[in-house]
């Protein structure tokens, strides 16, 4: 991987959240706040109820780092629905740092509505490349990005590089599973436009090689498939409603390939879950 393929990653990602398509099906099918998968404790909950689960499982993890005077990062931040909760409930500040103008937009004018926009910031730009100088940030934390980066080993580094020292950096990302072939998840990377995904040892081995310490990986990799189950029977379920907002061509796409997410995931081919560690001091 090099800083070519990161940059070529960090275009194919601008590209494809900056379509109308994606950013219909995204907002009106995930519920436009939080965009990742989700913990679902029944298999017909909502998925922006689930989506929500996850985020406040994955600031649980990082809770004592959280509020008033700390300051955390959001790579890959979407449309903000991790960031709003992060700044309301704990009242720290947070920089949302997302390649996906489109998204920054929207994600600006709904702090604005919630009344959060004093304590956060929406900076445009590569999580390859974070624009702020070395232990910046008490806590680093990302959902559902990392799995767009055309080099997770600088990706990571540069995470790591800003985290204050006893800082914590906390992920969750959509991965193949250790032992699927490289070749057999090839349909979902195109959805995507990525060439790759990660697997959790390479995770657990980066994060332990960059020296952090209470390295976990909380594998959830059984949620993946009721959430894609979920996505799939919404998908179905408001076709009619989706034709107002995607164009017929893109919906017909999702609905022939969101069931391989299932069956990759029913196959136990892809792996989810939430990720943490913390800089030494
Ligand atoms: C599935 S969305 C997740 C959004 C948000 N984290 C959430 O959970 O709601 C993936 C996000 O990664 C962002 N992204 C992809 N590549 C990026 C890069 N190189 N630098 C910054 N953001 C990136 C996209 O713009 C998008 O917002």
């Amino acid at each position: 991987m090099s800083h070519e393929s990161a940059a070529k990653a960090a275009e194919a990602a601008c590209r494809y959240y900056g379509t109308s398509d994606v950013d219909g099906f995204y907002a009106a099918v995930w519920g436009g706040e939080d965009i990742h998968t989700g913990v679902y404790t029944t298999p017909d909950e909502p998925v922006a109820v689930a989506s929500r689960r996850t985020v406040e499982l994955a600031a649980e993890r990082v809770a004592e780092r959280l509020g008033p005077g700390r300051t955390v990062l959001d790579l890959g931040s979407g449309y903000g629905g991790p960031t709003r909760y992060l700044a309301g409930r704990f009242g720290c500040r947070v920089v949302a740092l997302n390649i996906s103008e489109a998204q920054n937009e929207r994600h600006r004018a709904t702090n604005v509505e919630a009344g959060l926009d004093g304590l956060i910031e929406v900076v445009t730009g590569s999580f390859q490349d974070i624009p702020y100088p070395a232990g910046h940030f008490d806590v680093v934390w990302s959902q559902e990005a990392f799995c767009h980066s055309g080099d997770r080993r600088e990706l990571l580094s540069e995470a790591v590089r800003v985290l204050a020292p006893k800082g914590d950096l906390v992920f969750t990302d959509l991965m193949a599973a250790d032992a699927t072939p490289p070749d057999a998840l090839g349909t979902m990377l195109a959805r995507l436009a990525v060439e790759d995904f990660a697997t959790p040892s390479f995770y657990l081995r980066e994060l332990a090689e960059l020296g952090l310490t209470h390295v976990h990986f909380d594998d959830r990799s059984e949620q993946a498939r009721t959430h894609y189950v979920r996505l799939t029977e919404e998908t179905r379920r408001r076709a009619d409603e989706l034709r107002d907002v995607i164009s017929p061509a893109y919906l017909a796409a999702l609905l022939s390939n969101l069931p391989l997410w299932v069956e990759a995931c029913r196959q136990g081919r892809l792996s989810w879950g939430i990720f943490h560690g913390r800089r030494t001091a």
